[in-house]
């Protein structure tokens, strides 16, 4: 009994019962912190992997058809229709890792998936045009298309080699 008492002094009871009240404190709020930037992240807020992947599959159907772009006889002979399934599920995966989804893009890097393609600074501009129209079609809040399209543009520069061909 004495050895009880003697445990619940004031002193090590407050610290008994504080502690772990301050760890379950922490723990709560990581998790909270933690749910609220997945929630938060770009990836949910595009919808996830299902509407990424519709979003891309319509994209990439409209920009292998598109006359501006075939406009470039280097993209024209790279038959682009017959990799179109290749690319879109590499572009989706690539889409899927940069807005945080839990994806892990596998294929080239930019500079070499374009390397000798020759793209040119206006048919970067309609791809840009093309993809924007896509997103409005699939109704992706603006917010959300301009973070994506932002993250797009720091690729600019490894793929664009030449001006307004
Ligand atoms: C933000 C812009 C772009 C992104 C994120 C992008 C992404 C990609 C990806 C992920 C691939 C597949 C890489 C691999 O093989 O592992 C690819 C291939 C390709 N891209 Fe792009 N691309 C972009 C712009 C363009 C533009 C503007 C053009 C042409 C005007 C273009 C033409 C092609 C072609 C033809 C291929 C297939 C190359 C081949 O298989 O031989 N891309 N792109």
């Amino acid at each position: 009994m004495e050895a009880v008492m003697k445990y619940l002094k004031p002193k090590r009871f407050s610290a008994l019962i504080l502690t772990p009240i301050m760890v379950l404190t922490m723990i709560c709020t990581a998790y909270s912190q933690n749910a609220a930037e997945m929630e938060e992240s770009l990836f949910i807020r595009l919808g996830g992997l299902e509407q990424i992947s519709l979003v891309v599959n319509d994209f990439v159907d409209v920009f292998i058809q598109d006359p501006v772009i075939l406009s470039n006889p280097v993209v024209k002979e790279r038959k682009t229709a017959d990799t179109a399934p290749y690319v879109k599920f590499q572009v989706t995966t690539m889409v899927c890792q940069v807005t945080g989804g839990p994806c892990q893009y596998t294929g080239l890097d930019m500079r070499e998936a374009h390397r000798g393609l020759n793209v040119s600074k206006r048919e970067w501009d309609r791809m840009v045009e093309l993809f924007v129209g896509t997103l409005e079609k699939h109704q992706v809040s603006a917010e959300a298309s301009e973070e994506l399209l932002h993250i797009m543009g720091t690729t600019k520069d490894d793929i664009v080699v030449s001006g307004n061909r």
